[in-house]
């Protein structure tokens, strides 16, 4: 579900679950941020206008046979995941594996406190007037943004704002690393931290070696819940928009330490001269 915060619809869910149904597949969401889109589900598709969130999700989750969730997310808490499901075989094969990987199935990995949190969490989550505030905090974000004409993944999604760099720094070659050269711009001019989502992310194809250069070179700007104010989202566009203003003298990046593994977060670079 969910990718650069850009909804799945239902009417996609039902065609999915029908589809796996004709070849006999399992369907295991990633529903780490199902409530926000089930907000967009409301907001967007027809019919659903006025069903309560919790229903709305049921539905959605209706079509799946289980899923995986993180619950940092759409559950409000500071740590914490679970896997969930109604299919009584994966129900019980998963259960064993708790015990060799986190403990007990009835106290697993996590402390009682933070299980009682998640669960609170989800409901909490899940409220309309919460996801509201949410979405149109994000939103608010990106209207300022397309305001300046700045280039961004339209339309905004739910969690984050996603900037385009190959459109913003279109005088850098994709191996001076556009979107790490623009995460990193922004947070020596503003001290705001977003997330490269391009060829650094997407790393080296296994057989050849090579970098792979994917069509999208994002920026992602991911909104902490109820962390900030609509005044920080003006700081931030502001930084933001004075750097798209001044993009000619933005100079690239050159990767000087590349580990084996994740490299988008620890690879380290260095700035080239214009
Ligand atoms: C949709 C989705 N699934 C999974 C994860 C990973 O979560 P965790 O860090 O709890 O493993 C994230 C984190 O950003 C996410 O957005």
């Amino acid at each position: 579900l969910y990718g650069r915060g850009q909804p799945v619809s239902m009417q996609n869910l039902r065609e999915l679950r029908k589809f796996c149904n004709e070849y006999k597949l399992k369907i295991i969401y990633d529903a780490t941020r199902s409530s926000e889109n089930a907000y967009f589900i409301r907001e967007r598709e027809k019919g659903y206008e006025n069903t309560p969130i919790v229903e709305i999700l049921n539905e959605m989750m209706s079509y799946s046979d289980g899923c995986i969730y993180s619950s940092k997310k759409d559950c409000l808490v500071n740590i914490g995941g679970f896997l969930a499901t109604h299919d009584k075989d994966i129900f019980e094969a998963t259960r064993s594996m708790v015990v060799v990987y986190e403990g007990l199935h009835t106290y697993g990995g996590m402390a009682g406190r933070d299980m009682e949190a998640v669960a609170r969490g989800l409901r909490e989550g899940a409220q309309y007037e919460y996801l509201k505030y949410r979405v149109n905090q994000v939103r608010y974000l990106g209207d300022l943004l397309m305001e300046a004409s700045v280039p961004i993944v339209k339309p905004t999604g739910g969690h984050a704002v996603f900037l385009n760099a190959l459109e913003f720094l279109p005088h850098l070659s994709r191996d001076q690393w556009p979107a790490q050269t623009l995460s990193a711009a922004i947070y020596e001019d503003s001290a705001v931290r977003s997330m490269e989502r391009g060829a650094i992310s997407k790393g080296r194809d296994s057989e050849t070696g090579e970098n792979i250069f994917p069509k999208l070179e994002l920026v992602r700007l991911t909104i902490p819940r109820r962390v900030y104010t609509n005044t920080h989202m003006e700081y931030t566009a502001n930084s933001i928009v004075n750097l798209y203003e001044k993009r000619e003298s933005i100079p690239g990046l050159k990767m000087v330490y590349e580990p084996k593994y994740l490299r988008f977060f620890q690879a380290r670079f260095e700035q080239l001269s214009l």
